[in-house]
């Protein structure tokens, strides 16, 4: 071999090493990087725990915060709102009613007929209208005032077996499905806007009062005979199809729940005495808070990042608005420190509330081996293409700890409201059912979520309690609930009985 040929193998052979070594140094470096993706994930999983002991421990603390709220105003973060709902259906109400369903981007306007015993809802029709996002942060009378235009536009294309009898005017009951303290059955001040909703001038202010005032604005001539929160309609609406309905829940954008309290154990309650020794409580649970629960430092952050600091911590971990926003914050810091999709943090990804949790739920729920879904909404709504898929995989890891933690603590936060009701346990001859009413998106199409939770209700209850409760989907019942609840507090009701 002569001197050329021996220096160009070496040159080729030493070249061969060194992109062999750049080869490697490359994979550990990337490796390096996945062991601190999946440093950062199981960190945060650890983190999510919820094992069986700890939800005890939150459904105590919940049962304690129920008594502590119901003794005195203020007295905790619950605040545990008398509805001046002391008697719910019972099947026997007559009439036409509208309902007026606001509680989240979209609100409903209704009209049912009622029949009365043995022919139930005659009629009933429903529309749903979508609110322009400036107005949930703009002002009180540009809110109410669409409101009322498309409630006006409603009525208009009223049918023939929808008319009133002459000289009888439109009865509403009005779902408001945030926290407001109310001062009658018709009448209630805004505590704080919640969802997304943010405006200053609303608050301490009565939303029938401004509702009333918008409908005059359209002449629109109809009383609100009703203000009930969606958890007080639901509770209502799932009592006139199933006597055995105790309380309710809604897991959708936001969360809370009510549940039918015995008057003597309301202390604070210094109004009229209920007739039937019963009042529905709106617990507004969103607000609980506990040293129990699992918060991390995301948890954390976006609550400081959100509209209401400091507020609503239990609906922050559980609830649809926020799910798919503490995912997003978890593959931001692994864009950032691990360089999770690639050298740069896709920009879509710093974009707040860009994850949504129909979107979680769907790479969640993608059963295809090659986990398809999951890189179509990542490509689509983030803008991330070429993902592995054992970044795939990693994703819908986190999908499952962020629902199954949420999942997890509704279910305690049920434990609570059982254990105040004293239905926690089997009594002797205890042979009624406790039925409770879910509703919401969330509770709707997540099933995964859905099944969690209703695992974890039995798990943490035992089987034989368990089978004394039943979980029952009352699907849109809050608007129902409302035009029920107002049929039972029509204006009309006690001059048509006298
Ligand atoms: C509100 C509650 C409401 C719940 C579910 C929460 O944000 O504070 O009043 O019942 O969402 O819609």
């Amino acid at each position: 071999m002569g001197k050329v040929t021996v220096v160009v193998v070496c040159v080729a052979a030493a070249a061969a090493g060194v992109a062999a070594a750049v080869v490697v140094r490359r994979r550990m470096k990337r490796e390096g990087k996945w062991a601190k993706a999946v440093g950062i994930v199981k960190e945060f999983e650890e983190k999510c725990g919820t094992p069986a002991a700890k939800l005890k421990q939150v459904a105590d603390a919940m049962t304690v915060e129920m008594h502590a709220g119901l003794a005195s105003e203020g007295g905790s973060k619950l605040k545990m709102i008398i509805s001046y709902v002391d008697s719910l259906p019972t099947g026997d109400e007559t009439g036409i009613f509208y309902a007026l369903d606001l509680g989240g981007t979209n609100f409903r306007v209704l009209r049912v007929q009622l029949g009365g015993k043995d022919a139930g809802i005659v009629n009933q029709e429903f529309e749903e209208v979508s609110i322009p996002s400036h107005l949930m942060t703009g002002t009180t009378d540009g809110l109410f005032d669409y409101i009322a235009a498309e409630l006006a536009k409603y009525v208009l294309q009223e049918g023939q077996e929808f008319q009133l009898p002459p000289g009888r005017q439109r009865e509403l009951g009005f779902t408001f499905s945030f926290p407001v303290m109310q001062t009658s059955i018709n009448s209630g001040t805004l505590v704080r806007w919640t969802k997304g909703f943010n405006i200053d001038d609303t608050v301490g202010r009565d939303v029938v009062a401004e509702l009333t005032k918008a409908m005059r604005r359209q002449a629109l001539e109809m009383n609100v005979s009703a203000l009930v929160n969606d958890t007080v309609g639901t509770l209502a609406g799932g009592r006139y199809t199933n006597k055995d309905v105790v309380a309710s829940v809604i897991l959708g954008t936001g969360t809370n729940a009510a549940y039918v309290e015995r008057a003597q154990a309301i202390p604070k309650w210094h109004g009229v005495p209920s007739k039937s020794g019963e009042m529905v409580v709106n617990m507004e649970w969103g607000n609980f808070r506990s040293s129990h629960l699992p918060l991390t430092e995301y948890d954390l952050a976006m609550d400081t990042d959100s509209l209401n600091p400091g507020e609503q911590i239990f609906e922050k971990m559980i609830s649809g608005m926020y799910l798919g926003e503490i995912i997003r914050r978890i593959l931001c810091r692994m864009a950032e420190e691990a360089a999770f999709f690639g050298d740069t943090v896709p920009p879509k990804l710093k974009v707040p509330f860009a994850l949504r949790t129909p979107e979680i739920s769907a790479m969640h729920h993608d059963q295809s081996s090659d986990l398809k879904v999951v890189e179509t909404k990542l490509k689509d709504i983030l803008e991330i293409c070429n993902t592995s898929l054992r970044m795939r995989k990693t994703i819908v890891e986190l999908c499952n700890i962020v629902a199954t933690r949420g999942a997890r603590l509704a279910a305690a936060g049920i434990l609570g409201i059982l254990k105040k009701m004293g239905r926690d346990v089997v009594r002797d001859g205890e042979r009624q059912k406790a039925v409770i009413a879910l509703d919401g998106g969330l509770y709707e199409h997540y099933n995964e979520y859905r099944k969690c939770l209703v695992n974890t209700l039995e798990e943490l209850l035992g089987e034989e309690v368990y089978k004394t409760i039943d979980i029952e989907h009352a699907k849109d019942g809050s608007g129902i609930g409302a035009a029920l609840l107002a049929a039972s507090h029509s204006h009309y009701v006690s001059a048509d009985s006298s």
